[in-house]
């Protein structure tokens, strides 16, 4: 039996929705530009049974994939839980039996050995096939028409790595995907496996390689001719497992590196670099100029997640748990190993950071991600005491020009991670739509706002109002109607 009363952070508008769901032809306020047709993608979460400890990471929370499906100006809704080995075995025991995140010795003694994957993290639509992906293990297969689940996928068997990522590069000139696994051959392995998979969905190369330390290898960047591995803060042992801890803790010495591996070379050709300490969880895009590779990414100044707590028992800072936009170069004709920083934006930002993806690896001019507005109001006698936790607003980061556009949600509302939608498949860079869902707190329901991403500040262009609290999502993923065989 599910019981949530002890958890007294799963309340109100944080509690599990526990339910799958099914809206046809949505509410909408507005109009649903008809040009965009496909699906906007989510993996997120929803507690299926509360965790095992009080202290684990969110990143236990069972996988929960979502579709708002985009068909000549009318949406649908659909959501179901990812339906891993793991999900069916405590469904089956009616309880938690697994216990903290990538930490098999804090399970149930009667938790089967199976793939303790929760797959809840970022949504992929490639050679034609729907996947939910979480970096401890193989994507996991889901139908595109029902959303339910399919299974493991290791790409015609030629996928060696235990685990994936939440975050492989498509290449939008060659088509060809760039994937990796950390922690490639078992838990603790320091083992990184890197991949080139073509358009079909065949590996068409393998590189394996030992980073400078375990440590989180969340997203990766790609240029024409390198691809960018930060590494950074968080480490682990086996000895930390058998302690029963968490997987990941943050070691404030520990020095954060960007592995610089030429797409053609080997293994002996990948050059660390000696990054500024911070945290490098997402990237935005990567370019080559000249001798230099180019990284663009929101780092945070310290350890951004206060459930993995300092090695050292320093207490989690959260002013310096923040994120900026950062430039990093890196020059592959200096001897020295170190980059240079340049801080883009004086603002901090959500690091769920985002470009238009068909300028991944290209140059570009724009950066999307959402941020507090504290010039805005909230309404905390409808919404409740969260003005400081909301993100309230989506920017249009201009690269170019160092200006910012912006987009409010309302008074009420925290914004998810934004997602944009070009209007047409040759459109410039940058013209189409910003999408993603916003908590209403006063309604206690979801809602999918879309923004014309030129014009953020004239508000959105429609919102899909759903009845309900939709389950909350990591990263989302527009996919386009030929992309895949939706129903
Ligand atoms: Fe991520």
């Amino acid at each position: 039996m599910a019981d949530f009363s002890n958890q007294p952070t799963m309340k109100g508008f944080f509690a599990p929705t526990r339910f799958e769901a099914d809206v046809y032809d949505c509410e909408v306020i507005g109009k649903i530009p008809a040009e965009i047709n496909g699906a906007f993608v989510r993996l997120g979460g929803d507690w299926l049974y509360p965790p095992k400890y009080s202290d684990d990471s969110p990143f236990s929370v069972d996988g929960y994939i979502s579709m708002f499906r985009f068909k000549n100006g009318v949406v649908d809704y659909k959501g179901r839980w990812v339906k891993t080995p793991r999900f069916r075995a405590d469904l089956a025991a009616h309880k938690q039996l697994f216990g903290k995140y990538r930490n098999p010795f804090t399970d149930d003694p009667s938790a089967p050995k199976v793939d303790r994957t929760v797959a809840n993290t970022t949504p992929l639509a490639f050679a034609g096939k729907l996947f939910a992906l979480k970096e401890d293990a193989l994507p996991y297969e889901i139908d595109p028409r029902t959303l339910e689940t399919i299974g493991p996928w290791n790409f015609h068997g030629k996928y060696k790595s235990l685990t994936f990522t939440a975050h492989p590069k498509i290449d939008p000139v060659t088509g060809e995907m760039i994937c990796y696994g950390y922690e490639a051959t078992g838990l603790e392995s320091n083992d990184v496996f890197l991949y080139t998979i073509d358009k079909t969905g065949h590996v068409t190369r393998e590189l394996r390689f030992k980073a400078p330390y375990i440590s989180m290898v969340h997203d990766i960047a790609i240029t024409p001719k390198h691809v960018l591995i930060p590494v950074f803060g968080y480490v682990t042992s086996m000895e930390r497992l058998k302690e029963g801890k968490v997987h990941w803790g943050w070691d404030g010495k520990a020095p954060a590196y960007v592995g610089v591996v030429p797409r053609d070379g080997e293994a002996k050709d990948i050059r660390w670099f000696q990054a500024p300490a911070r945290a490098t969880v997402h990237t935005l895009n990567a370019r080559d100029e000249g001798s230099k590779v180019i990284l663009e990414a929101p780092t945070y100044d310290s350890n951004p997640f206060p459930f993995f707590p300092s090695v050292d028992g320093t207490p989690w800072d959260p002013q310096r748990g923040r994120a900026y936009i950062r430039r990093y170069t890196f020059d592959l004709n200096s001897k020295d190993d170190g980059a240079r920083e340049e801080t883009l934006f004086s603002m901090n930002v959500s690091d769920l950071g985002r470009i238009d993806d068909r300028y991944t690896s290209l140059p570009y001019r724009y950066a999307y991600t959402g941020f507090n507005d504290r010039n805005r109001p909230f309404d905390e006698s409808r919404a409740g005491n969260l003005s400081l936790r909301v993100n309230n607003s989506y920017g249009r980061f201009d690269l170019a020009t160092g200006k910012m556009n912006r987009y409010f949600a309302g008074d009420t509302h925290s914004l998810q991670e934004v997602c944009f939608v070009p209007r047409r498949k040759n459109a410039p860079e940058g013209d189409g739509y910003l999408i993603g869902v916003a908590s209403n707190f006063a309604e206690m329901r979801s809602e999918l706002v879309i923004a014309d991403a030129q014009r953020l500040e004239e508000g959105d262009v429609a919102r899909v109002i759903l009845p309900f609290r939709a389950t909350s999502q990591v990263h989302g993923r527009w996919v386009n109607e030929d992309e895949l065989p939706f129903a």
